[in-house]
């Protein structure tokens, strides 16, 4: 198994290329079951849940070709993919493939819309809480389908002439619901109105998208979407949009370890929380042509509290990372989780950095220290796994990041793109 090894220290300075969202892409690739046609994707990234998504769908029957593997001028490394499902081959998608990753279960809408039909595994994915799939059964079960649990399958059919469109409000935000609703509500006979939908850039992506195919879908980056159902989608050419994720765990690393670097290939305004926490605590963030400049002062980070909450508010999946942050802050600070209720594995792993977290429910307090010291930690998820990484990345010494298959599904090519700008970070394949 993989290991990454870090000898802290480095400041960071130069560029490093923004990658395609990885949770952008992979619910652009299952709308590719919607249509016979082809669907054009650009700028995939090249990550593990990619090519896990990439063998799931090759079983419902799309074919997929892949060019752009060169690396491009700027150091960036985006490939573009053609999804073409001619035919539905299967509407199982068994529990192999989808206990990999929860994601795939997301297939349970465009089958279900398109064939009438699916019975798709309950998902696994991170180990970060409980993750349930009630608002999937209740948002499909309002568009007219028949849902059943059996053996550790959902067994969903649809009614005689295909889905019907309805009003449905989500009790709560969810990513992966709304967009599953999307998909299902695209091919439905009649309008589909969505309350409470999650407002994520990566929905508004899905939604463009979907639109370029020829679905009807207004309000999308809101929480109300409005989608007017119509009867067949057609191909498209879609551009997968920056990854915010990556994108901020880089700022984060530069206001970490002190320096200057250019986040090329992204947009700040994809992530405005996240980079008022970021400038809060000290470094210096500004939009810069076709990317963010980060100006990070190392020695000088200001505590700041964060609570994590749906899209436009401080993202979970930077929580981590940005604990990571505070553990070098001057005083204390808070940070809050209310997405998911375990997702605080990356705390013992930091404390063996030398950080000082104290656990109390949902939030973590953290008490700033002048320095950590390089330690063997594990990755326990993907966020958490990064979370590392940055702690390693401004710890004296040296650090042994094991079990970096979880980093290798959310980022591609970290050591690489830390290491150009001056980074000590190697993988070690043992
Ligand atoms: C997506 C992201 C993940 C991110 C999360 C929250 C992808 C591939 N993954 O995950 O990186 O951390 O959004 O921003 O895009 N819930 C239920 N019942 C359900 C579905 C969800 O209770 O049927 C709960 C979850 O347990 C969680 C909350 O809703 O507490 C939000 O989850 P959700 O937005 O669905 O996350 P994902 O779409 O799985």
């Amino acid at each position: 198994m993989d290991r990454i090894r870090i000898v802290g220290g480095n400041a960071l300075n130069g560029i490093i290329p923004i990658s395609g969202a990885k949770n952008a892409a992979l619910p652009l690739m299952i709308a590719s079951l919607l249509t016979s046609d082809t669907l054009t994707l650009e700028n995939v990234p090249h990550l593990a849940d990619v090519e896990g998504l990439i063998r799931i769908l090759g079983n419902h029957g799309v074919d997929i070709a892949v060019n752009g593997r060169r690396e491009h001028q700027d150091g960036s490394y985006s490939r573009t993919v053609h999804f073409t499902c001619r035919t539905v081959a299967d509407t199982t998608a068994p529990y192999e493939l989808v206990s990999k990753m929860r994601a795939s279960f997301w297939v349970i809408g465009p089958l279900l819309a398109r064939e009438g039909q699916a019975r798709v595994s309950l998902p696994g994915g991170c180990a970060i809480g409980t993750r349930p799939v009630d608002l999937f059964i209740e948002g499909l079960t309002a568009l007219g389908a028949e849902m059943e649990i059996d053996g550790g399958y959902i067994n969903a059919k649809a009614p005689k002439g295909g889905l019907i469109g309805a009003r449905y409000t989500f009790p709560k935000v969810s990513v992966g619901a709304t967009h599953v609703m999307l998909m299902a509500a695209s091919l439905a006979r009649g309008t589909t109105v969505i309350g409470n939908a999650a407002r994520e850039p990566e929905v508004v992506d899905l939604a463009n998208c979907l639109n370029a195919m020829g679905a009807k879908i207004s309000g999308a980056g809101t929480s109300t979407i409005t989608i007017e159902g119509v009867t067949s989608l057609s191909g498209a050419r879609h551009r997968v949009l920056p990854d915010r994720i990556e994108t901020g765990t880089y700022a984060m690393a530069v206001a970490m370890t002190g320096g200057d670097v250019t986040l090329s290939g992204t947009d700040i305004t994809l992530l405005d929380t996240a980079i008022e926490a970021i400038r809060r605590a000290g470094a210096e963030v500004s939009a810069v042509d076709g990317g963010i400049r980060v100006i990070g002062h190392g020695d000088a980070i200001r505590p700041v509290d964060i609570v994590t909450e749906p899209f436009p508010g401080f993202p979970t999946d930077l929580q981590a990372q940005f604990m990571g942050l505070m553990t070098r802050a001057h005083g204390v600070s808070h940070v809050t989780e209310t997405i998911f209720e375990n997702r605080f594995m990356h705390v013992q792993e930091l404390a063996r950095l030398g950080a000082k977290i104290t656990l109390s429910g949902q939030t973590a307090r953290i008490e700033g220290v002048t320095r950590l010291r390089g330690a063997p930690v594990m990755a326990t998820d993907l966020r958490a796994s990064v979370s590392l990484v940055i702690a390693g990345l401004a710890a004296e010494g040296e650090t042994m990041v094991s079990r970096v298959y979880h980093l290798d599904r959310g980022f591609e090519r970290l050591e690489e793109k830390l290491t150009r700008c001056g980074a000590i970070v190697e993988r070690i394949s043992d």
